[in-house]
């Protein structure tokens, strides 16, 4: 797992060199492997502390999966998806509270809204739908959070590479 720190913007987290550190799956990678690269945005009060939650428990899950902090699941405009894509993303996956835990009360509501929406579009610009997905986790649910990621990078593995929305200019 790498995480990187809510530093900046999630737009400014997108950039090229975030994507592009991926320590052991870049090892992987020079062995031949397929290795995905996924990116997880999660909601500060819940699925980061979920993700803290895992750690603690020594609960493993693939070191492809890179977190960006956002203070709520509501924060992710649904480009920052299609941005991941562009920078090269095989998939990503929403985490935030659940229903009716959103600590600013209705911010994941408006998340299950646009990501159906969202979810809906990919089939039109080619995108297999798969590679995208939205999960409620608590900051207790470590053990369901590393789950999760587990099930989501094998499904990605199986999927293979995402090339359709990928800009050259962003490859290294
Ligand atoms: S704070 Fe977690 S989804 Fe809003």
């Amino acid at each position: 797992m790498s995480v990187i720190e809510r530093t900046a913007s999630p737009e400014a987290m997108l950039d090229k060199d975030t994507l592009s550190y991926l320590g052991p799956a870049e090892a992987k990678k020079s062995e031949g492997e397929f290795v995905p690269k996924i990116v997880a945005f999660c909601c500060n009060w819940c699925s980061y502390a979920g993700a803290d939650s895992a750690g603690n428990a020594r609960a493993s899950y693939p070191a492809d999966v890179k977190i960006i902090r956002v203070p709520c699941s509501g924060r992710v405009n649904p480009l920052f998806i299609l941005r991941a894509f562009e920078k090269g993303a095989d998939g990503v996956i929403l985490c935030g509270c659940h229903p009716g835990d959103c600590h600013y009360t209705t911010g994941n509501y408006y998340t299950r809204r646009r990501m159906a929406l969202l979810i809906s579009m990919l089939d039109y610009m080619g995108v297999d739908k798969g590679r995208v997905e939205v999960d409620w986790v608590s900051a207790s649910e470590g053990a369901r959070f590393a789950e999760i990621m587990n099930h989501f990078a094998d499904k990605i593995k199986t999927l293979g590479r995402n090339v359709r929305l990928e800009d050259i200019r962003c490859r290294n």
